[in-house]
């Protein structure tokens, strides 16, 4: 017995562990309730009375020697585990990447917040339209050459659906659905079939908006938008009306803003003329308020029309519209700090 307590000294004196479970096993082996050491104690009892003492001393010895390897063993583990540096506490954290608004999203948030101050409330339509609300209740004849001026995406198997060139569509649901006093603006996307460009693109954004009500003159158009340019580009920008011609506006008129760029003495952003255009309006053509069940007689209406990538570029002077649509972060991030 006394030779068998030497081996499994020196056994356990050898063992090495890397893991909690080696180490677990090792308690149960030797400490276990049918361990080595119980075992040990058991055959004790047969041991001749003269041999107890220092056998006794020797069981002894093996059982601390036991308890304290398991100790160490469990330190040295955790030593190599904080020494891991997959957990150091002490490391900065890692920012977080804060994503910015598209510089789309912040021109369009801004229109949308001037006008609602003025209470144009926002309405939406359909990006997949038909000839009607996109053309036909808009007093576009049908043959009409007013409708080349909008290359228009045609579904081939049914020429009557069609992917909105312009959101005045939305004009047309608004009608049909409401009566006056309407005053509303309609931000949406929109399509022509254009070659993609600098200057042109196939999908971009508009803002639609339409004001109809008893006695509301071009005056009415005119203050509107004026107050509209100056919140957007700021206070001292002038305006200037030049007649125009749309088929859902009688009279129209293409509105243009003294250039931001050279206060309007001329530069080749304003191409020398000190004015840059910015949208279409015009007072609602009598016709179309009566394709829409609106009388006519007792009302009358203005509308108007822009571009939200125009706009932008005139603002962030990012003048190829192609950056507005490739999602590259090295041009949205610029736009973090701004409104
Ligand atoms: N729908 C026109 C376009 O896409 C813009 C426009 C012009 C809208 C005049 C209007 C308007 O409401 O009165 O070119």
């Amino acid at each position: 017995m006394d030779h068998n307590i030497d081996k499994l000294l020196k056994e356990a004196r050898e063992f090495k562990a890397e893991t909690r479970e080696e180490i677990e096993n090792f308690r149960i082996k030797y400490l276990g309730k049918k361990g080595v050491l119980s075992d040990l104690f058991s055959s004790f009892k047969q041991v001749p009375a003269e041999q107890k003492k220092e056998l006794g001393q020797k069981i002894n010895q093996l059982k601390g020697f036991i308890a304290e390897k398991i100790d160490s063993l469990s330190q040295n583990l955790e030593k190599d585990e904080a020494k891991d540096d997959s957990v150091d506490l002490t490391l900065p954290g890692e920012p977080i990447q804060l994503g910015a608004r598209h510089p789309i999203s912040l021109v369009r948030n801004q229109i949308i917040d001037v006008f609602g101050r003025l209470g144009f409330t926002i309405s939406e339509g359909p990006e997949i339209e038909d000839d009607w609300h996109v053309f036909s209740a808009l007093n576009f004849p049908p043959e009409h050459p007013a409708r080349d001026m909008q290359d228009t995406f045609f579904i081939e198997k049914n020429p009557d659906i069609l992917l909105r060139t312009h959101t005045s569509s939305v004009q047309v649901r608004v009608m049909e659905k409401s009566q006056p006093p309407i005053r509303t603006i309609s931000p949406g996307r929109v399509f022509r079939n254009e070659a993609i460009s600098a200057r042109a693109h196939c999908i971009f954004h508009q803002v639609e908006g339409l004001y109809i009500d008893e006695n509301v003159s071009f005056a009415d158009l005119k203050q509107t938008l004026l107050f509209f340019a100056r919140e957007m580009f700021g206070q001292e920008v002038e305006i200037r009306l030049r007649p125009s011609f749309f088929p859902f506006t009688e009279p129209s008129a293409e509105m243009d803003i003294s250039c931001q760029i050279c206060g309007g003495k001329g530069c080749n952003v304003c191409k020398y003329t000190g004015w840059l255009e910015i949208l279409g309006c015009g007072m609602v053509d009598p016709n179309v308020l009566d394709f829409n069940n609106i009388d006519s007689n007792k009302y009358t209406g203005f509308a108007f029309g822009m571009g939200v990538e125009r706009i932008a570029m005139l603002k962030y002077q990012v003048k190829d519209l192609r950056l507005y649509f490739e999602n590259d972060l090295r041009f949205l991030e610029q736009f973090r700090a701004a409104y």
